[in-house]
């Protein structure tokens, strides 16, 4: 296991790994292609904007010990990101899928980007996963917008003291997620904050 010294030390953006680099610029072009080609919506891959992926990867990395979870995995191009701050902290990345198909994507993914030894894809509903899970790092929420309510009542208490909860689209998605995001500000559990950045991220932080 890595020292205190080595904690935070690694870079994370200057020489990301060639495999890893090839394979979000292929999921780039994906997921740019799907989103205008008639592509039905439960197969698109519906990723974060990379400027929200170094977001991730940056929050993530700062997060306090603990694992780092992802909820929604997709074909793994956010998980890429997350990948690089669990490889620069010493720890590991478990995303959940439930479509089969994207877990199949998702699988590929992380062969080809060559990330196997960080992260642990889980096939299934996040909610069942979760309940085993405590003293989370940091976890990061991007499934169907219906469900945050949910599964933001299942991560907070999981969080470690200081543990981060990131959610996606609260601004493009606004109109579904304001109440969520009305509760985290007055949830005393947690500080909240929205920060405007690709589609807008609800980031939490267990007190
Ligand atoms: C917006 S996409 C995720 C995109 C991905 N995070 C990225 O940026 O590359 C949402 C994904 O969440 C999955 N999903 C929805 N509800 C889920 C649940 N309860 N547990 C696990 N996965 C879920 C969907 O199948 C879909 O692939």
């Amino acid at each position: 296991m890595a020292g205190p010294s080595s904690r935070y030390g690694g870079a994370m953006f200057h020489d990301i790994p060639a495999p890893v680099a090839a394979r979000m610029a292929e999921l780039e072009r994906r997921d740019a292609a799907d989103r205008t080609d008639g592509t039905p919506l439960l197969e698109r891959l519906r990723q974060i904007p990379p400027e929200t992926g170094r977001f991730l990867a940056i929050v993530a990395a700062t997060a306090p010990d603990g694992p780092i979870v992802e909820i929604g995995t997709s074909a793994g191009y956010s998980t890429l990101w997350l990948a690089l701050a669990a490889r620069a902290t010493r720890r590991r990345v478990t995303t959940f899928e439930i479509l089969p198909a994207k877990v199949a994507l998702a699988r590929e993914t992380f062969t080809a980007a060559e990330v196997t030894d960080v992260v642990d894809l889980v096939a299934g509903d996040a909610r069942d996963g979760l309940e085993t899970m405590t003293g989370i790092g940091c976890c990061f929420l991007d499934a169907e917008k219906d469900d945050y309510g949910d599964l933001y009542e299942t991560i907070v208490p999981r969080l470690a003291p200081g543990g981060l909860l990131i959610a996606d689209n609260v601004v493009s998605h606004a109109d579904t997620l304001q109440p969520l995001v009305d509760r985290a500000m007055a949830d005393r559990r947690v500080d909240a904050v929205v920060v405007p950045i690709g589609k807008g991220e609800l980031v939490c932080r267990r007190i």
